[in-house]
This record gives C-alpha cells, sequence and structure tokens, in this order.
C-alpha cells in the first residue's frame, strides 16, 4: 500500500512560492505535481489526493490530470527515463524505427521499466522540438535530429553513466 504523503519542508517554500505567481490555485496544478515528483519520484495515489487537498480540486481531476501528461510517472521510473515523442513531425521522420531500435537492440519498451532498472519509455505527445524531429528526452536532456547511430551513441552512454547534457553531439 502506498504511503502516506506531505510535502517537505524544500517542496513546502516551492510549492507556496508556486502558490502565488498564478491566479488561482488551480492554475498551480501542473508545477505542484511537478515539485511533488521531484520530492517522491513518481505520482502515486496518496500524492494526487493530497495536491487535491490543498488545491481544494476533486482528486479526480487530478487523476485525470496525471494521466493525460506523460511527463508524471505513475510508478518508478528508470535511471534514465525516455520520453520518445510520436506526434505528426516526429512520426514523419520515422519515430518508429527509433522505437522498434529500442526495443530489438536494448529490450526499452514503452511503458515498461528495463528489468535491470536503467531505462524506462514512454511515448509522449509533442515535446515541442518538431523542426529537429524526430526528438527523444532522456530525463531533463532534449536529443534532437535522431538517426539509429545516434541513439545507439546516447544508450551506450547513458550506460556507462555518462551526463548527456555535456556532449553536444548527443544532447541537441
Ligand atoms: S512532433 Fe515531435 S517534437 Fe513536435
Amino acid at each position: 500500500m502506498d504511503e502516506e504523503f506531505a510535502f517537505s519542508e524544500a517542496s513546502e517554500k516551492e510549492f507556496m512560492e508556486t502558490l502565488e505567481r498564478y491566479p488561482t490555485k488551480m492554475a498551480a496544478l501542473l508545477p505542484a505535481l511537478w515539485i511533488a515528483q521531484n520530492q517522491n519520484g513518481y505520482i502515486t495515489p496518496p500524492i494526487m489526493e493530497y495536491i487535491a487537498e490543498r488545491l481544494d480540486l476533486s482528486p479526480v481531476h487530478v487523476y485525470s490530470v496525471c494521466e493525460f501528461y506523460t511527463m508524471y510517472h505513475k510508478s518508478p521510473p528508470g535511471r534514465y527515463h525516455i520520453q520518445l515523442c510520436r506526434t505528426l513531425s516526429c512520426v514523419l521522420c520515422k519515430m518508429e524505427d527509433i522505437q522498434g531500435h529500442l526495443e530489438s537492440r536494448y529490450g526499452i519498451r514503452a511503458g515498461k521499466k528495463t528489468e535491470d532498472g536503467m531505462f524506462s519509455l514512454t511515448l509522449a505527445e509533442c515535446l515541442g522540438s518538431c523542426g529537429t524531429a524526430p526528438v527523444m528526452r532522456v530525463n531533463d536532456v532534449y536529443c534532437e535530429n535522431l538517426t539509429i547511430a545516434k541513439v545507439d551513441r546516447i544508450i551506450e552512454a547513458c550506460k556507462r553513466g555518462e551526463t548527456l547534457e555535456e556532449d553536444p553531439m548527443l544532447a541537441h
């Protein structure tokens, strides 16, 4: 059973600052969930209830928002969480080939975490970088203009524990 949840002191401070920046409590829902996810690693039902109570929203509303946005994890993600864009520009630029390669070569499957806990994958709606399709995001790093060879370099770099941000050949 999931544990009860409450913001830590640091999260509470961030939450209160966030509330001040938004006109209504409802408008602060996405950042509030983000703060909770940063604290816990993923969003659980008790977290949804906690956020609903803090923002005077129904738990069902919070649940539906969590389900809609792929950036919110409903279970612990892999050490490297990959979001692969599945929207039009990326489809036209053969994101299916990238997805197929991730699965056949590395066993990284959509909606799943690899057995070693290293990678997880979700198919995301437009990541906002359509001009550089196909695109995926590995944790917080955008990897654009993907090719099979570039994906191989990215995955191998992750396996070696390298930081993608520091390598312009992998990020961007
Ligand atoms: S369609 Fe893939 S980033 Fe916009």
